[in-house]
């Protein structure tokens, strides 16, 4: 099915070539048309905007070329008449009004869609989401949390519109740390190395700590740690084992909050690539890409200059002989490339590594691992989680911020204000529908904000049932569906014989805002911003309450085709939240 905006652009573009090919000599500049969507009802539908441009071109009049795209358009689309009317406005825009009818058409075909009228891709791409990507034995913060809502909605959102998409955790699984690490449990916890004794992600982290002090103040301890590293990197079966243990119980804290959040991922950690990366480095030499600066092999790329002005290196190999995050990164988008056959590769990654993947995607391209022309490589920064005194978000404990305590926080606050809404419920049903309420309440408050500003974390605020949050939405999801059993009609068994036809004003309104599910979509795919789609949901949630507030849908004459408009405004929503990777309920 065709959006909208794609046949006004079709026909527009059509109408621009046929009025002004043979005045124009390089015409395809102009195609196809610029076409929106109106910002207010009293403008129309959609704009054109393209008679500005031309008019520059031509030497005339924008309000003259405009109204002669107009002609052409109302002869274009004559045979189709699902133009209602079209205005020239402002200095020479066209507003134009689709008939109703043509609208409720569009609606009619999008519920009896599958795939709610969102057309299946062209080409299908293969994409790669990176995301969550914690470290082993570190911290999990809050912007690993952020990694992890983003990127699980963004993969979602490729999956929806029929991409292959393959999701990865690029685990900070590999390094020197290790080699502390392992040195430490072998002199001082035994029974963890051993499996007796299996401790929580947060002792793993303390002792990193612990191990990391030891290394800068005790010389034969920090022998016995870069033994441990050669070891570990020769893979003897017993650092292997350590390693292994050690990743497991990192393993065990991260699965819980994927559990929780209802995120898959697959784990490719950076170990994955240690063994590549002796010939990453060769390549790059090889290539002529590879500067030594005391000591290091650097890569130097133009346009990147540290503060103090001196071109900053992209360090490959430390004077040591050991690999960098840099030098993992090169391998890993090699092999995406080359195995993987990826179209298009994701990171989603805290802004603070905006500069680290600048850097990689510019000597990849230099080294001509991918053509940028043929694939995208994006970073999907984000900005910080910020507490309520405006600071980076940390919990009461400090610095052991336990992810899992924050989102279980989340679901026992929605637990008690659930209580009053569904006191007839048993126990068991009140705390599964406490947590998709608590869960969607915390994914939602990322996710709709704009993913490069900061936000402020606020149960409250996250858990209000008014304004641009979850619970709203999921509210008017719930009214839908309390509609529909009021009716006691088997909406499926409508669809067959009613049609949606749309009268009073909200509730065209409403109409051709389901119309737009794609257009909002196909945004997502262009900016790589979850907040559009769920400023979409809150104004489809507002239009319909607007809808339900002026138009009775019970025992009217309307009550079959606006029950099934109630149902395509259900199951849009719902897979609108769905893609964000929310849950909805049935009630609450
Ligand atoms: N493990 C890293 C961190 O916690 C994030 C990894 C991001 N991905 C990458 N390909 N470098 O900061």
């Amino acid at each position: 099915m065709d959006s909208l905006i794609g046949i006004l652009q079709r026909i527009a573009s059509e109408a621009i070539r046929d009025a002004f090919e043979s005045n124009i000599e390089d015409i395809a500049q102009f195609l196809p048309a610029e076409v929106t969507q109106s910002t207010q009802d009293k403008f129309g539908h959609y704009q054109c905007n393209s008679a500005l441009k031309l008019a520059k071109a031509l030497r005339q009049n924008p309000r003259n070329v405009a109204s002669e795209l107009i002609e052409k358009l109302k002869s274009i689309s004559e045979k189709d008449s699902f133009i209602e009317a079209m205005e020239i406005a402002g200095p020479g825009f066209i507003n134009i009004t689709l008939k109703k009818n043509y609208i409720a058409d569009q609606l009619n075909k999008q519920l009896n869609d599958p795939h709610l009228g969102v057309a299946k891709p062209k080409i299908k791409q293969k994409i790669i989401v990176e995301f969550s990507s914690p470290n082993i034995a570190k911290e999990l913060h809050v912007g690993h949390l952020r990694s992890t809502i983003i990127g699980e909605s963004l993969a979602r959102l490729f999956e929806f519109l029929g991409h292959d998409v393959v999701r990865l955790n690029h685990v900070g699984d590999w390094g020197t740390q290790f080699g502390m690490l392992i040195a430490f449990l072998k002199t001082y916890q035994k029974d963890v190395l051993s499996g007796k004794k299996t401790p929580e992600l947060s002792d793993l982290m303390s002792w990193y700590k612990e191990s990391k002090k030891l290394f800068d103040a005790d010389a034969d301890f920090k022998k016995t740690a870069q033994l441990e590293v050669i070891d570990l990197q020769a893979k003897s079966e017993e650092s292997i084992n350590a390693w292994n243990r050690i990743c497991d119980i990192s393993r065990a804290a991260f699965k819980e909050i994927y559990n929780l959040l209802d995120v898959t991922i697959t784990e490719r950690g950076e170990s994955f690539y240690s063994a590549k990366l002796k010939g990453v480095v060769e390549d790059l030499e090889k290539k002529e890409l590879i500067v030594e600066d005391q000591g290091a092999k650097c890569i130097f790329l133009d346009g990147f200059v540290s503060k103090d002005k001196k071109p900053l290196p992209m360090i490959i190999q430390k004077s040591d002989g050991g690999f960098n995050y840099s030098t993992t990164d090169m391998a890993a988008l090699i092999h995406r490339v080359e195995e993987e056959k990826a179209d298009r590769v994701i990171y989603v990654v805290d802004a603070g590594q905006s500069l680290h993947f600048q850097m990689v995607f510019k000597a990849a391209e230099k080294a001509g691992y991918f053509n940028p022309q043929k694939k995208q490589f994006n970073h999907v920064e984000f900005g910080v989680v910020l507490g309520s005194d405006g600071k980076k978000f940390k919990t009461r404990s400090g610095e052991t911020e336990k992810l899992i305590d924050l989102l279980s926080t989340a679901v026992s606050k929605a637990k008690e204000l659930l209580k009053d809404k569904l006191s007839d419920v048993s126990e068991e049903e009140l705390d599964k529908s406490a947590e998709i309420l608590g869960i969607d309440a915390v994914k939602y408050a990322d996710l709709s904000c704009h993913r490069l500003k900061d936000y402020v974390f606020s149960y409250d605020r996250m858990l209000k049932f008014e304004g641009n949050t979850a619970a709203f939405l999921l509210y008017a999801y719930v009214r839908i569906q309390s509609i529909k059993k009021k009716t006691g009609k088997d909406v499926n068994a409508l669809m067959k014989s009613a049609k949606i036809s749309l009268s009073h004003q909200t509730e065209l309104s409403l109409g051709l805002h389901l119309c737009r599910f794609e257009e909002s979509l196909m945004q997502i795919d262009k900016e790589l911003l979850p907040n559009r789609l769920s400023d979409y949901l809150f104004q489809l949630a507002e239009k319909f309450h607007a809808f339900f507030r002026d138009c009775r849908v019970e025992g009217v004459d309307e009550e079959d085709s606006r029950l099934l408009l109630c149902e395509l405004t259900a199951r849009v929503l719902k897979t609108g939240l769905h893609i964000l990777g929310l849950k909805t309920l049935d009630r609450m």
